[in-house]
Parts: C-alpha cells; structure tokens; sequence
C-alpha cells in the first residue's frame, strides 16, 4: 500500500494524492482541489505547526527524548546545564565544548541593578512571583538592545547565554521581594542549581544540601523542553513575527501561567490540601467526574499513558524527603493516584499522572511557597523555548504564523444611528 492519501472534492470530482512522512502530510494540498478550502482544526489537536529535531515524545508509550537521548538517562547522568547545551546545539558538549558554555552562563547571572532597585520595586508588595517574573523576562530585553538582531548568530548565542543565565536571579529576585527580604547576589563559585538555592534562601551561614542540589538540577533537566506544548507554541509564534528572544520568551512564560498548563503544580498541591485527608479521596474523586472540577497534574493532551517525568519526580520526592522530612500531602497524592487509577472514568479517558502532580510536593517540601512553583517550571523551560525559537528562525519552510478562520458572524449590515436603536 503506497504512503499517500487521496482527498477528493465531491463538489467537483476534483482529487489530489498526497504523500505521508512520519505520520503527517502538507495541507497545502487542498487549496490545489480549492483555493478558498481549509481545516478546521481548534486547539491544533491534529495539527503538526513545524518539523522538528529537539524532542520526541511517543504518548501511547510514554516516551520523552531530548535530541535521541531518553529522558530517564539524562535525568540520571547528566545535569541541567549540559541538557541545555543538548537542546540547542544537538549533540552532548565535549568537555571544553561544556567548560566555555558553563563558564560563560556562570559570567553572566548578575541583573543590571535598575532591575533590583527600581524595576521590582513597582510591584505591589503581595504581587504573585509569576507575574512578576513574567514582566521581568520583557523587561530584562530593554537592557539589550542588540537582542533585536536575531538573524545574527552571535546576537543569538548572547540572548540564550543571558536568559539561560539569568531566569535563576530573575527567579529568586522576585521571591525576595514578595517576602521582603533582601536580595542574594549569584555567587559564581556554585553550581547553576546551587547558586539558584543559594539566592533563594541565603540568610546568615545557609548551606546548599547536596541532595536537594541534585534534585533541582534533576527537575530542570525534566522540565526543559516538551516539543510543541502551549507555551513553547506561543514562543514560536511571537518568534515568528521576528519578536526579540526576551519578548518571545516573555508571551511563552505567560502561556506557562495558566493552570491548565504550567500552573497546575501549583494547582495541585491547593488541591490536595483542600481534600485535606487520604479518607476524603474517594468522595474527591466522585465529585470529580460529577465533573465538579479537575483532577489536577492528571491527563495529558500526548501522554496517553504514565508521564515518564512523574516517574522520576515520584522517585526523586523520596530523596528529598530524606532531607526535608516526608511531605504530609504525598499520602493523599498516592491515595489519589491509586484510586483514579482502578476508576473506569480515569481508565477509560486514558488520565494518568502528569509531569505537575508530584512535582509541587518536592517543591513544597524544600519550602517554596506555592506561588514560586510556576516560575520553577519557567526557569529551565527558557532553555526549550530558546531552542525552538533558533529552529524556527534557521526553518526556510516557516514564515510569520498567521492562521485563518470559519468565519460565523453576521453577514453585511448597515450602521443604525444612536437614536434609532
Ligand atoms: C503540562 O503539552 C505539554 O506538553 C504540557 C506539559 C509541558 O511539559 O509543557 O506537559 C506541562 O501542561 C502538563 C498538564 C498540566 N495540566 C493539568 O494537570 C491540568 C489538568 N489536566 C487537564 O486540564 C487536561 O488533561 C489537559 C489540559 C492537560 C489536557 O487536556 P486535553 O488534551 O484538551 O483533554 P480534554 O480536556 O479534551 O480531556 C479529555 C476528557 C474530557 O472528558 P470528556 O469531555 O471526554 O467527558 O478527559 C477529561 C475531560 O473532561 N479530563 C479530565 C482531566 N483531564 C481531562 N477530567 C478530570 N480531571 C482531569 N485532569
């Protein structure tokens, strides 16, 4: 049987055979049967927006791959910093190729300090730390001027140092600020997640545990990329109008925000503490496919089977609270997971698990206040966005996104003046 597929026009006869590569063909093929025809596809959820190289996800399987390499390897052996090198460039660094990235990202965490004593300084005092990371990740652009060069590869390789670089300060610059306690300096003698740690808690002789080290370097390498999710999406779109990386990067962490998307560890730690006790996880569950609300950090728009990243986060809680002491919401959590695993209404929509549905118990354990869990989601996704942003520059197949639309609104009708309404 050939790869192809023949559509054909019953309005006219007229047919057109196109080739199918990897599961996918052009729907440019239909405007040779008529001009004026499109899909009608809301939400893309049979939509592939652009070729890529970066990630590969298989959702039936629940496979992740940055660049070829599984997702539980690089969690394993490799570090956030190296997992960043890998998304743009392609291949694993070699060691000098590694030092001179390492060593230009750790020369470049400090903000100009108008974004210290001035820019922040506008928030209200109670400001939500996504919004206000949100704002300074446009507001850091103004800074560089030069990031408007996008077609230049130096300029390019500047914006992915500095946003690479700086997310963490942005990061702890904004928890800071809304508990009112002074600002940490990177201290460039630390590792990326250490010196993140380090200006989040810094007071007096604090220490970076080794362990938690680890286990925020681990959940930046699995939250770095996730091919063509929402806010990666908006990234390549704003990116398309040639948009600076900052302001790109800025529409892609807005994105990000929402609780549908990157805002549901947070949504699922307010959850489970609002069932309160594993005794009320059955009564939780029903109200849910009442269809009460949402099981948060479950389902998954690819993953039709266990997030692969959940895995490891559920693995990597129990090192933490090694540390930290058990998170007293994970007894909920796993009574939860069991339940609405053995339940037909999960089963059947194929629910499982998702990256955010351990994530925010680690997270809290290690004390971040709710409000930081999505920004501990955008600091490693920049490297991502980054990435796909490059590709789609470097892509001679795309060009500014501009869909179109089935247009159902009124036809032609004339103004009635005010008075005769
Ligand atoms: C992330 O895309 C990515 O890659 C994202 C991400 C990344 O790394 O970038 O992986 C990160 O965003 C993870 C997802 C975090 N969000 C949540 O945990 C919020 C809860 N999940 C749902 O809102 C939902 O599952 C989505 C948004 C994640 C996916 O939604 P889809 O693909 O549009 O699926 P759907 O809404 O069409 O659901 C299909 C059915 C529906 O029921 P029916 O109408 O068929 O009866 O499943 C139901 C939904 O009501 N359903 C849920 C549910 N998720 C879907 N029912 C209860 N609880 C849920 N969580």
């Amino acid at each position: 049987m050939p790869d192809t597929i023949t559509i054909t026009d019953d309005r006219t006869g007229k047919t057109v055979t196109v080739p199918i590569t990897d599961g996918v063909f052009s729907s440019a093929a239909i405007r040779e049967l008529d001009p004026n025809l499109y899909f009608y596809d809301p939400a893309y959820l049979s939509t592939a927006s652009c070729r890529s190289e970066i990630t590969y996800l298989d959702g039936d399987n629940g496979v992740l791959r940055y660049r070829g390499y599984p997702i539980e390897q690089l969690a394993e052996k490799s570090t956030y910093l190296e997992v960043a090198y890998l998304l743009r460039h392609g291949d694993l660094p070699t060691p000098a190729q590694f030092e001179t990235w390492r060593n230009e990202i750790t020369h470049h965490t400090f903000i100009h300090e108008n974004m210290r004593k001035r820019f922040v300084d506008g928030f209200h005092y109670d400001a939500h730390p996504m919004g206000m990371f949100v704002s300074s990740v446009a507001a850091l652009g103004t800074f560089y001027d030069d990031a408007k060069n996008i077609k230049d590869p130096q300029s390019r390789h500047n914006s992915f140092i500095r946003l690479i670089a700086k997310t963490p300060t942005l990061a702890a610059m904004c928890y800071r600020f809304s508990v009112g306690l002074p600002f940490n300096y990177p201290d460039n003698d630390l590792s990326y997640p250490a010196n993140f740690l380090n200006m989040m808690w810094k007071v007096g002789d604090y220490e970076v545990d080794p362990v938690l080290e680890r286990a925020m370097d681990i959940l930046f390498i699995l939250h770095a990329d996730h091919e063509q999710n929402c806010g990666t999406t908006a990234m390549r779109v704003v990116g398309s109008s040639e948009a600076d990386p900052y302001s790109s990067a800025a529409a892609a962490a807005s994105a990000l925000y929402g609780p549908l998307h990157g805002g549901a560890n947070e949504a699922v730690v307010r959850m489970l503490t609002d069932i309160g006790s594993i005794d009320n996880v059955a009564e939780f569950v029903e109200s849910v496919k009442r269809g009460e609300g949402k099981l948060m950090g479950f389902g998954h728009r690819v993953y039709k089977n266990y997030d692969p990243r959940a895995a490891i986060i559920k693995k990597s809680a129990y090192d933490v609270f090694e540390v930290t002491g058990k998170n007293p919401l994970l007894d909920i959590a796993l009574k939860l997971e069991e339940t609405a695993l053995k339940d037909p209404y999960f089963v059947d929509r194929r629910l499982y698990p998702n990256v955010d549905f351990y994530s925010g118990l680690i997270y809290q354990a290690m004390n971040f206040p709710v409000e930081m869990f999505t920004v501990l989601f955008a600091i490693p996704r920049i490297s991502g966005w980054l990435a796909h942003w490059e590709e789609l520059l470097l892509d001679k197949e795309q060009k500014i996104s501009r869909p179109r639309q089935w247009y159902t609104g009124p036809g032609e009708r004339d103004y009635v003046d005010l008075s005769a309404r």
